[in-house]
């Protein structure tokens, strides 16, 4: 694949984009982005594409990962077609930008072109805050990609990247499953990094190179959310202890004039029974 690829600094380009114009660093700056290409507007596989992109646009926010789509048309027609793009997305928003490329000049550039057409591929790179490309796609036009897939992808990422790269995910890996300890990790290391222990894999080498272990991801995006549920969470139970505090003791005026009644005709009642009932 000639051209930019894994490692290289994705070039500052201005674009423009249904979103107005801007330069490519300032949009990759502090977060990871995907970004990826479609041969066309109001073209079929581009259309459930763009669709499931918006679909899953969820799943990118919890891991506060941006969306950055381009498609080689104007913005005018961009506009247009993202009407049909919700429509057949049941509604979904496109809520991510869409770059404009009508004249093809930014595909080479960012290496989104299908070598064997000579022309817009499917392509998608996974870009880190640095402005590096960190994983990258390359399909025809014929293939449409997997979002699933595009979403494990990027777990895998930013698992990797949250270990300094000191992990790697196996075969088929989902972000529940164990992962496994590089081989640049020695079992003393591992020892000390991985307080919950790992598994080495009995093997007839007896290398013990495949090691396994437990981590979890965590949607970054969200956990700024925590003191908000911590507070919302005492307010309400605050709430909760003030109600049922109220309602030991009467609500009006009247409730208590009734219960000062109720409790005069009970004592009248004990005194004529000559029951000692006492003056308070
Ligand atoms: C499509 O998006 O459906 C498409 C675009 C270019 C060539 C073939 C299919």
């Amino acid at each position: 694949m000639p051209g930019i690829t894994l490692g290289d600094t994705v070039p500052n380009l201005e674009v423009a984009t249904t979103h107005g114009k801007f330069k490519l660093h300032d949009y990759f700056a502090d977060s990871w982005t995907v970004l990826f290409s479609h041969p066309g507007d109001f073209t079929p596989v581009c259309t459930t594409e763009l669709g499931a992109m918006a679909k899953y646009a969820h799943e990118f926010d919890k891991r506060g990962v941006k969306l950055l789509g381009l498609s080689c048309d104007d913005v005018q027609s961009h506009k247009e077609w993202i009407k049909d793009i919700e429509a057949f997305a049941h509604g979904s928003k496109v809520k991510y930008p869409i770059i404009a490329d009508p004249n093809k000049e930014i595909i080479p550039q960012l290496n989104m072109i299908d070598p064997i057409e000579n022309g817009p591929s499917r392509a998608l790179h996974i870009v880190g805050p640095d402005s590096k490309i960190k994983l990258s796609f390359l399909y025809p036009s014929t293939t449409g990609r997997n979002m699933d897939e595009v979403l494990r992808a990027l777990d895998s990422l930013l698992m990797a990247s949250k270990h300094n790269n000191k992990i790697a995910t196996p075969v088929n890996w989902k972000p529940d499953e164990p992962v496994v300890i590089s081989p640049a990790v020695s079992d003393e290391e591992a020892k000390k990094m991985f307080p919950q222990g790992f598994k080495t894999a009995d093997l007839p080498s007896k290398k013990g190179y495949l090691r396994h272990t437990e981590a979890a991801i965590i949607p970054r995006s969200h956990t700024w959310l925590l003191p908000i549920y911590f507070v919302v969470s005492l307010g309400c139970y605050g709430l909760l202890m003030v109600g049922i505090g109220l309602m030991q003791f009467p609500t009006c005026p009247q409730e208590a004039v009734l219960l000062q009644k109720d409790i005069a005709e009970a004592k009248d009642f004990f005194k004529h029974k000559g029951v000692d009932v006492g003056s308070n």
